[in-house]
Parts: structure tokens; sequence; C-alpha cells
């Protein structure tokens, strides 16, 4: 499968929502990903359900729900209502994840579960095959342009050599301080979906650049 970009929403010019969204749906970019945050789980606090069901009238990509939430499994129908293609949950932030990742599905979405950079690939091991994606946090979640944690290429590589081991289908998304250089690595160690904010949105001309993404 050719590698995904999922550019994130979180680095877009808020006043214009509906330009960047336009731009995005004209791009070559495969999804957009939404960033929830609850100020809880994360030190910082991003848009809501309001803003998501307003996005959804505009954006014609999948969309990509990341939640940055504390019982993130309270807000399944809404996050499914608001039309998410994915919605990735933390494992830090679910006790009884395989009954969350079964309800997602049953809300008719893919289910995605995301891991901070300090918390080991292998504690997914029992509930590998019933995922449809890993997100592997690339740098500690919250802020948009910070700077790329190093040994997540290697992670990435390990996550990939589990997956195949396991002959399941799992996709890797990878999240934070992706650019050029980041996204070429984490592609080569075995990413297949690349999420970038500040890179994409901050760029000069960003059809170029996830045109650029896009072929790397
Ligand atoms: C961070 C978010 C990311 C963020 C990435 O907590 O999950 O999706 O928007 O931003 P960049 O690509 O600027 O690091
Ligand atoms: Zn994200």
């Amino acid at each position: 499968m050719k590698h995904l970009i999922a550019p994130s929403l979180l680095a877009a010019d808020f006043l214009h929502l509906q330009d960047e969204i336009e731009m995005i749906n004209h791009s070559e970019a495969d999804w957009l990903h939404l960033d929830i945050m609850d100020g809880v789980f994360v030190p910082n606090i991003s848009f809501g359900f309001p803003v998501l069901n307003d996005i959804r009238t505009v954006c014609r990509k999948p969309m990509d729900v990341h939640l940055m939430i504390v019982e993130p499994q309270k807000f399944i129908s809404q996050v499914a209502e608001s039309g998410a293609y994915v919605m990735n949950v933390h494992y830090e932030a679910c006790t009884h994840l395989h009954r969350t990742v079964y309800a997602i599905k049953e809300a008719g979405m893919k289910a995605g579960v995301t891991l901070n950079p300090h918390t080991p690939i292998s504690l997914l091991e029992d509930i590998l095959p019933d995922l449809d994606m890993v997100l592997l946090m690339t740098v500690n979640p919250g802020f948009g342009g910070q700077k790329f944690i190093e040994h997540s290429v290697e992670k990435t590589a390990r996550m990939k050599e589990m997956i195949e081991k396991r002959g399941v289908n799992t996709l890797i998304q990878v999240d934070g301080g992706v650019n050029m250089k980041t996204g070429k690595r984490l592609l080569t160690a075995g990413a297949d979906i690349l999420v970038t904010g500040s890179f994409v949105f901050k760029a000069s001309d960003p059809y170029q650049t996830i045109h650029e993404l896009k072929n790397l």
C-alpha cells in the first residue's frame, strides 16, 4: 500500500477554517487529522464537537479523529455522529480498552489506539489483532510544532516487526514533528500514515508540500 498523508488541522488558521479545509479537499491529502484535547489528559485544549460537526459539512476527505481526552469511551456515539472515519483513543486513557475498541467498531468507525512516546508497544500484544490502526506519538501529545523524538524511528520498526510476525493488517500512523526528513525515516521503518501539522499548514505552498510528502 502506498503511504497516506493526514494533515493535522491543529496548525491551520482557525479564522479561515473553511478555506483551510477546501485546500485539503483539493490537495493530494488522504485524510484530515483532527486533534481533540480536554486540558486534563494533555495540558492544552483545542476544539470539540460543535467544530467537528461543522467541519464535516465541508470536508470531503475521511476524518481521522485523535482524542487526547480522559474517558474517550463516553464520546463514541458523538464522534460517530460527527462523521469520523477513524477514532483514535489513547492506550493510557482506557481502562477497558478491548470494550472501547469494539464499541468504536460497532459505531461504524475504524478503531485506532494511540501510544504516548513512553508507552511500550509490547502492551498492545493482546489487542493487536482487533485494531485497524496503531498511532505512535512521535512527540508528547498536546501541542503542534514540537521537536521530533528520535527513538520513534526504532519504535516504528519494532511495531512493524510485531505486526508482520502476527500476520495482521493493522496500519501504523505516526504523529508529531513529521517533515520530509523524519517522514522519510518513519516510512522506511514501516509507517503507513504520516500526520503532519505545522509542516503542511505553515508551508508557503501547502499543496506542493502535501504532494512532496505523498511522493516520499
Ligand atoms: C499533537 C497532535 C498532533 C499535532 C502535530 O498532540 O496530536 O496531531 O497537530 O503537529 P506537528 O506536525 O506540528 O508536530
Ligand atoms: Zn494528533
